[in-house]
């Protein structure tokens, strides 16, 4: 299970504020604008974008090995804005660290917010009440952005970690940024999909973060699940929310097969996944058609690197050989729990696990 090596001195200063004070955070819309530069693959032949049928054969031929090949590589440049919600802890630890929240597919920034559940789900709230900044991205053309790109060409897993890049970038060198301050020391915490993003950063930037959480991530995934169950482009799908968005954007079909993929049964509230399908989000197929961006390891990655996932703790154990030069390493399956991790009954005690590790190794490495 997850273990700590010391505990710090300033862990109870914390628990001493946290009973004392109650802690208001402060949260505001920032965005970043952002001009990408990525090496994108291209597969020929394309799929007809403005086919729905041809979208979706695209997307499950890519997990059975009938989809078309990739051919090369192309660089492209795309001016994007990438929003976010940043919240300030009301009183702040002496670390100075910013949890930069990735979400995972068909989800956005407000899943760290618990999707207006709150309590126990609420991620921001936990994090700044140990006086951690957190800011909870949208990637490309998810949440509130207004910028949907070509869905195959453009909106790939390349060009996802370059903007994390640059807003991390921002968030360490721009003052007079959207964040309004400088940090030295940045932690992605990222969920899914977000762990492929984030691996892929750790590989093309080595020196960008100090610090990988990841969950419901492992370097050895079962993609069962997203290639045999129902999708559907959104626009077909949702149409009363998703009418401007290309057919190359897709989403989950059925309310029942998603609850029972991203759930546990008996560890969560039965409300959330009805909000859950209702108000999910999408994703291009440029993304899952690509996640070979992420395949090696990254071997210059040297900050610390922990995940969590909802079982299988030798994968989970095993997957420390993937990241060969971190300096630590840990893990934690919480029980009962599914893929959506922070959305089950069990979200407080991977969030402490979380900072209990975040906290020491940061304390460790002052
Ligand atoms: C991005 O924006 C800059 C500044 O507005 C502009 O010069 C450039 O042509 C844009 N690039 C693309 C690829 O649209
Ligand atoms: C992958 O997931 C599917 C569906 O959940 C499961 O039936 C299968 O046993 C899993 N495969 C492995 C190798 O774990
Ligand atoms: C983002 O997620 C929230 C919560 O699930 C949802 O209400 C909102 O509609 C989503 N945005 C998009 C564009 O899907
Ligand atoms: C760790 O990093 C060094 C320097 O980049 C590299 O030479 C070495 O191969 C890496 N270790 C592993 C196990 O990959």
């Amino acid at each position: 299970m997850y273990w700590l090596r010391s505990f710090g001195l300033l862990l109870f200063s914390f628990h001493i504020h946290a009973a004392r004070i109650p802690l208001v955070s402060q949260c505001s819309e920032v965005s970043f604008r952002l001009a990408a530069v990525a090496e994108n693959v291209v597969w020929s032949p394309e799929p007809d974008l403005n086919d729905e049928g041809a979208i979706l054969d695209f997307y499950y031929g890519g997990f059975s090995g009938t989809g078309p090949p990739v051919v090369g590589t192309e660089t492209l440049r795309q001016n994007l804005t990438i929003e976010g919600m940043y919240c300030r802890p009301a009183v702040e630890n002496q670390l100075g660290v910013l949890q930069v929240l990735v979400h995972g597919i068909s989800y956005n920034k407000t899943m760290w917010s618990g999707l207006g559940f709150g309590g126990q789900y609420d991620w921001h709230a936990y994090a700044n009440n140990q006086g951690y900044h957190t800011l909870a991205i949208d990637r490309v053309a998810h949440g509130t952005s207004t910028e949907f790109p070509d869905p195959l060409e453009v909106v790939q897993g390349p060009m996802i970690v370059e903007t994390l890049h640059q807003v991390i970038a921002h968030a360490r060198t721009q003052p007079d940024g959207p964040l309004q301050r400088t940090f030295d020391k940045v932690a992605i915490v990222a969920h899914s999909y977000g762990g492929w993003v984030a691996t892929g950063l750790a590989i093309q930037h080595p020196d960008a973060v100090d610090a990988l959480v990841l969950t419901g991530f492992s370097n050895t995934p079962n993609h069962t699940v997203l290639a045999t169950s129902k999708m559907r482009s959104a626009a077909m799908l949702s149409p009363e929310r998703f009418s401007h968005l290309p057919l190359g954007y897709i989403t989950t079909e059925e309310q029942g097969e998603r609850e029972a993929n991203f759930y546990h049964p008996g560890g969560y509230d039965t409300a959330i996944p009805l909000i859950d399908y209702e108000y999910q989000d999408t994703w291009s197929i440029g993304q899952t058609g690509n996640l070979d961006f992420a395949a090696t390891s990254p071997v210059d990655y040297r900050g610390h690197y922990t995940w969590r996932l909802e079982r299988c703790e030798e994968i989970l154990r095993d997957t420390r050989d993937f990241y060969p030069n971190v300096s630590r390493f840990g893990y934690f399956a919480p029980e009962n729990t599914g893929h959506a991790l922070t959305l089950h009954y069990t979200a407080a005690l991977t969030a402490r696990a979380v900072h209990d590790f975040l906290l020491s190794y940061f304390t460790e490495s002052e």
